[in-house]
């Protein structure tokens, strides 16, 4: 007999998931990657506008402090919360762009920005608990919400406001099982930034309420007009914000998996145990690096940033030449989500017909909620000669086609 299953049989244990499995969603960026990649392989040639990472590389001195890190030794278990070093540049850097005071005990550095999504939901909302989050929004926040057990509440971001959000409708939706409140800005997918004043009013919306803000702001470097404002500064909402924000998108250090909270002390307490139960640390070598990233020359950041810029004005002015696409012009991100209802194509029929007839990978709108029907999420950080020739396939497809 054999101690072991065989391949043959296998597949006669079935596959027992805990429930709350089925309730976990998933971020389709992914998926499309997946399934343009598998085209390329049948030798097809396709643009990628489908992923949200900087196509840049990672400046070479946050590389090289890597290295000599690495070199140095420092590729031994860190502290969960993260190296004290990395944590006071945080701290520093939080405390001087956000006009708040940050301690090191308020920083948890961990794997990227979507752990503390996932910790913050986690920690915060239990079964029936409440928590409203942007719709179209990022993917992970309704999934988390989804898996633990608590209501998804979506807030619906508007067109027609720019992408906002109508402050009196968030103030509907507040009520006394609410107990977090997402907000993203610049924001993925649409572009949109949430204009100071607004944020005044969603914390007059919120008022004295005992509910926790996550507040993501992985792009905050990333906005073209304006300047950005975190609700963080908002006298009396220090100790109710979760600030979310990274080293992926401002330093394109995507694949380092390099991100942070900075939240009340007690709350960074928890979430330091969620991260001593699942990571134990962030690699302590790139934390070294991240060091370096915020402390060192920031010329790059300002590089990249002109870059998307001039990308996306040619993107968006190329999108809105052809038939059935209106595009607004997005103020933040490297995305732009333009309106395809007057093709009279639903968005993943259509974004699967231009994957496939017409080799551009772009995203459905309806990949971010239900809200976005009616639209295409397009990435710009690829080249223009890349955004052209993307330009040039969806024209002569639609011109086709419609
Ligand atoms: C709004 C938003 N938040 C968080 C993240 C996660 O970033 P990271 O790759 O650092 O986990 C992303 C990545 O696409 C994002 O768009």
């Amino acid at each position: 007999m054999p101690r072991f299953a065989t391949m043959e049989n296998a597949t006669q244990f079935e596959l027992r998931l805990a429930n709350r499995m089925s309730r976990l969603g998933t971020e389709t960026a992914f998926e499309v990657l997946n399934k343009a990649r598998a085209l390329e392989r049948e030798g097809k040639d396709i643009v990628h506008l489908e992923i949200g990472e900087p196509d840049f590389d990672t400046p070479a001195n946050v590389v090289e402090a890597a290295v000599g890190a690495l070199h140095k030794g420092w590729t031994h278990y860190g502290p969960s919360a993260g190296l004290p070093e990395l944590r006071q540049v945080i701290a520093d850097y939080v405390s001087r762009t956000r006009g708040v005071p940050v301690n090191t005990d308020e920083v948890v550095v961990v794997p990227g920005g979507k752990p503390i999504i996932f910790f913050s939901v986690l920690a915060l909302a239990d079964v029936g608990d409440e928590v409203i989050y942007p719709n179209p929004g990022f993917p992970i926040y309704e999934s988390m919400i989804n898996y633990v057990g608590a209501r998804a509440v979506p807030i619906q971001l508007r067109e027609e406001r720019d992408f906002g959000l109508d402050v009196k409708e968030l103030a509907s939706l507040i009520n006394d099982r609410t107990r977090l409140i997402i907000l993203n800005s610049p924001q993925n997918p649409t572009g949109g930034v949430l204009p100071e004043s607004d944020i005044h009013d969603i914390a007059d919306a919120i008022g004295d309420r005992n509910i926790m803000v996550l507040s993501d702001e992985i792009y905050s470097r990333l906005i073209f007009e304006g300047e950005h404002f975190s609700i963080m500064s908002i006298p009396g909402f220090k100790e109710r914000t979760i600030l979310l924000d990274g080293f992926s998108k401002t330093y394109a250090m995507t694949g380092w998996r390099m991100g942070y909270g900075v939240m009340r002390a007690d709350l960074a307490a928890h979430m330091t145990r969620l991260m001593t139960n699942s990571n134990s640390c962030t690699a302590s070598f790139t934390q070294i690096a991240g060091v370096e990233a915020l402390r060192g020359d920031q010329s790059s950041v300002d590089r990249m940033r002109d870059e998307f810029k001039r990308r996306r004005d040619a993107f968006v002015a190329g999108l809105n030449k052809i038939k059935g696409f209106s595009c607004r012009m997005p103020k933040g991100a490297f995305y732009a989500f333009p309106n395809v209802t007057a093709t009279g194509w639903p968005s993943k029929k259509l974004a699967n017909v231009l994957l496939e007839e017409a080799g551009v990978a772009c995203l459905s709108g309806t990949a971010f909620g239900d809200f976005g029907e009616g639209y295409l999420r397009f990435s710009v950080a690829n080249s223009l000669e890349n955004l052209n020739k993307a330009l040039d396939r969806i024209g002569e497809w639609i011109g086709k086609n419609l």
